[in-house]
């Protein structure tokens, strides 16, 4: 039965990961996949994580089975940090929360809900996006196309080309959209840019979509809420897949969340039976103990504080690697005016190095970048950033 499978290509990100694992030269540097490293190339555990896993223990009385939707203090605090606390989203009871394995479970879950109650909606993806996008999407037998988002020319937001393209696209659609620190690009829309995108896509009749997953990583913990809250409406549908991979460095916690925003209470207990179906025929119920580190710190005043902290910490560095990524290729007298790096937020950037050189940078530099040219600048470091330009400069001037 298996002799005819033939292989199937490593996944255009974490296989990168695999490859640079199995890399045996002492010098390589991994700019892929999109995980926070410290100045010393180690992802840490965050110290207000660490101090709430001990409340963890100390409180946890069983380990049966959560509900479907994992526990309801993790919705309430999912949709107090999104939607800030006394939101009218979130004391109206219109919008209902599932905690998913990660960001990419409740991207699955929407996809299986999109299927299974909107057949005829198809999803449009902004021109770069992540590549597990169409593939999550696909899995589920929802089908995608593409809209513009990235203008080449400015290395910016193509809002013209993004607004025409909706305008054409047919109600009951579904659009999607970063939240914040937009994957791959690392450009964002800027407040107004956001009001114009909500304006359009609510008055055409379709759905947004946020993938949330850097909450924190563009200017602050309530300040990268603003695309989100351009499409808080009164009576507005909405979806929100979100994630603490990143912001509280729970990686392999796996601990998302899918929020859905109905019209009324009632209409969000029915979305919420039918997510329910969704996620017993996928993963059954999510796992408890990342949940529960997120309920501590958000709830912990004093853990809040340090994990506010902490995420600034996370920020200023990668910042402070964008300056000195731009600076440093100026001086090692790489062709281009690299000083976009610089406006674009979150960890990742548009290099705008090709497949060619990005190749070339894994094969002769032993430096891992996404095939797209999308660097994750919290990989660079004071000791990689030297060798690291040279690098670019032998790819980019041959
Ligand atoms: C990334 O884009 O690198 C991350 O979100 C990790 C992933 O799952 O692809």
């Amino acid at each position: 039965m298996f002799e005819a499978i033939h292989s199937a290509p490593p996944d255009a990100i974490l296989g990168l990961s695999e490859a640079f694992r199995q890399d045996p030269n002492p010098k390589k540097i991994n700019l892929s996949v999109g995980v926070y490293q410290d100045n010393t190339g180690k992802t840490p555990i965050l110290e207000s994580v660490h101090k709430a896993g001990q409340l963890v223990l100390e409180r946890q009385k069983s380990m049966s089975y959560l509900p479907i939707p994992g526990s309801p203090a993790y919705a309430a605090a999912v949709q107090q940090l999104m939607f800030s606390k006394g939101h009218e989203i979130e004391t109206s009871g219109r919008a209902a929360t599932s905690h998913t394995p990660g960001g990419t479970g409740a991207l699955r879950v929407a996809a299986d809900f999109i299927h299974q109650q909107m057949p005829k909606a198809t999803v449009w993806l902004t021109q770069p996006t992540w590549p597990n996008h169409p593939q999550i999407f696909a899995a589920a037998g929802v089908p995608t196309k593409n809209f513009p988002y990235f203008d080449v020319k400015t290395n910016g937001l193509a809002l013209d080309e993004a607004v025409a393209a909706i305008q054409k696209m047919p109600a009951g659609d579904v659009v999607m959209l970063h939240g914040c620190c937009h994957n791959p690009t690392g450009i964002d829309p800027s407040p107004e840019q956001w009001k114009k995108l909500a304006d359009v896509i609510h008055d055409r009749g379709l759905l947004p979509l946020l993938d949330f997953a850097y909450q924190g990583f563009a200017e602050g913990i309530e300040e990268d809420t603003t695309g989100l809250k351009a499409f808080l409406r009164p009576g507005a549908e909405l979806i929100v897949c979100s994630s603490f991979s990143k912001n509280f460095g729970l990686y392999c916690e796996r601990v998302g969340a899918l929020t859905v925003v109905a019209k009324d209470k009632n209409a969000a207990n029915a979305v919420q039976s039918q997510v329910k179906v969704c996620i017993r025929s996928n993963y059954s119920n999510p796992p408890a103990h990342g949940a529960e580190l997120v309920i501590a710190v958000l709830g912990e005043p004093d853990l809040r504080k340090l994990w506010e902290k902490e995420v600034g910490q996370m920020r200023d560095r990668i910042n402070g690697m964008r300056q000195l990524l731009v600076k440093t290729l100026k001086a090692k007298g790489v062709p281009g005016d690299y000083s976009f790096i610089t406006r674009q937020r979150g960890m990742f950037s548009f290099s705008g190095l090709t497949p060619p050189q990005v190749e070339a940078l894994k094969t002769k530099h032993a430096i891992y970048v996404v095939g797209s040219g999308r660097i994750n600048v919290a990989g660079i470091t004071d000791q990689n950033i030297g060798p690291l330009c040279d690098a670019i400069a032998d790819v980019v001037k041959a």
